[in-house]
């Protein structure tokens, strides 16, 4: 250890990438997420926690290389166990649901706001911990139903924020349609299949040139695209394509039906955790400065069934989203969504005087006010009635009440607005 120099004074910069909260910005959080809980609340979904710390192997089988191996904080602990700050909660949830399958009914809707920390270099929209609101459905009986029901909440979350239609789009894809396409048109080898997933991926971080340059390393198939009605068709005829393909299509059909305006079918949607097997989805803002996808989700046929004693009978198939705080945020602040600050104090008290007359007198009136509900904060220290207005504003406080010789004598006090 080096010895410290007691003339160095430390830097006052929180860790890089997380963030300090001071009032006025957990008053945005609890904003976003009191609006997260009631809008998903109304479908039914129950709220759940756990531990920031995971044993790092629930994340080895399916989370995928970038987050293991690139992203995680993980570490020895004292007892030789290999212990990770969780990046994301959906293997959690997975972990939890196996472990109490007999007694936890289903269809479960799960929801919980997770801090999550992933090793990423920070940037808009990306910070090294971030809280991310996760909403699952788990049944032992997927259908469609529960895919749109999960996107149902998007719209009905994105519609409590006051977001328009036309503020975002909800981009679907399936892993088990391009898996087809995978093996039956482009006839790719897994290590093939998996670098054309991670390179559709990035296809809008990089340039068209870059991802044609890419992509002949992969295959030399002509590229498909389902928005183009003779590829449709083409794909329609392939036996194996056809039934996922359908599958997808029927899917966002019913959405429509159920007034999902803003949902549009796109093949460059994958994703980048490796658990999803049905519906994959992004939300993407449809402002340019906010390019990456605000969230995303999936379903999940096979994540359960990872933890012991879950692949009995049946198994559990899941489907939802993680919606990151810091995404969100920066939506809401680019449409102006965010109400003003306002403190939870609401009357501060300010002492004129040093008399011990005068501070009894002003403990007693916070002491009545807050008899009656009210929030109330004492000042002992500011004589002068403007610097107590400025305190007040600094603060964020509505009403001030002055207490002096006049209050103290006649035993009456006013609580002003200012
Ligand atoms: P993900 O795509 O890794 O999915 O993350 C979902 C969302 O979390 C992102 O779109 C973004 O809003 C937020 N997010 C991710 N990383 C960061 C970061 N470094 N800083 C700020 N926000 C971030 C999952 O995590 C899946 N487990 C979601 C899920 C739940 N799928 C099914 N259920």
């Amino acid at each position: 250890m080096t010895e410290k120099d007691p003339s160095k004074k430390l830097s006052t910069e929180s860790y890089k990438g997380v963030r300090d909260f001071y009032p006025t910005d957990l008053f945005v959080q609890h904003f976003m997420f009191d609006t997260w809980r009631k809008a998903v609340q109304s479908f039914g979904y129950e709220e759940y926690d756990a531990s920031v710390l995971e044993n790092t192997e629930i994340y080895k089988a399916k989370s995928g290389d970038e987050i293991v191996n690139a992203q995680s904080y993980t570490f020895t602990d004292r007892g030789d166990r290999e212990v990770t700050l969780r990046p994301e909660m959906t293997p959690t949830l997975a972990r939890m649901v196996a472990a109490r399958k007999r007694e936890l009914g289903f269809p479960l809707r799960l929801f919980s706001i997770p801090n999550c920390f992933r090793y990423e270099r920070p940037q808009r929209g990306r910070l090294r911990e971030f809280w991310q609101l996760n909403v699952d459905l788990l049944t032992k009986k997927p259908s469609p139903r529960y895919d749109v029901e999960i996107l149902q909440v998007v719209s009905t979350i994105m519609k409590a924020f006051q977001a328009k239609d036309s503020d975002y789009e909800i981009r679907v894809n399936s892993r088990a349609f391009i898996n087809a396409l995978y093996t039956d048109y482009y006839e790719l080898n897994t290590e093939q299949a998996l670098a054309f997933q991670k390179l559709t991926d990035k296809k809008n971080k990089i340039s068209a040139e870059e991802f044609a340059a890419e992509y002949v390393k992969i295959s030399d198939k002509k590229l498909l695209d389902v928005n183009d009605s003779s590829d449709l068709t083409f794909m329609k005829n392939m036996p194996g394509v056809k039934e996922p393909l359908d599958a997808i299509l029927d899917t966002v059909a019913l959405a429509k039906k159920e007034g999902i305006a803003n949902i549009i079918f796109d093949t460059d949607i994958v994703r980048g955790l490796d658990y999803y097997t049905g519906l994959v989805f992004e939300v993407k803002d449809t402002d340019p400065q906010n390019n990456r996808a605000l969230f995303g989700g999936g379903r999940y046929d096979n994540l359960v069934d990872i933890f012991e004693g879950a692949a009995d009978e049946s198994s559990i198939s899941g489907v939802g989203f993680g919606y990151g705080d810091v995404a969100m945020q920066n939506f809401l602040e680019s449409r102006n969504l965010i109400p003003p600050y306002q403190a939870a104090t609401e009357i501060l008290v300010c002492v004129l005087d040093d008399n011990e007359a005068t501070v009894v007198y002003a403990d007693e009136v916070a002491a009545e006010l807050r008899q009656t509900g009210k929030n109330v904060a004492v000042n002992y220290t500011s004589r002068k009635y403007p610097d107590n207005i400025k305190l007040a504003e600094k603060l964020g406080i509505k009403n001030i009440t002055v207490i002096g010789e006049n209050e103290v004598t006649e035993k009456k006090f006013e609580v002003k607005q200012l």
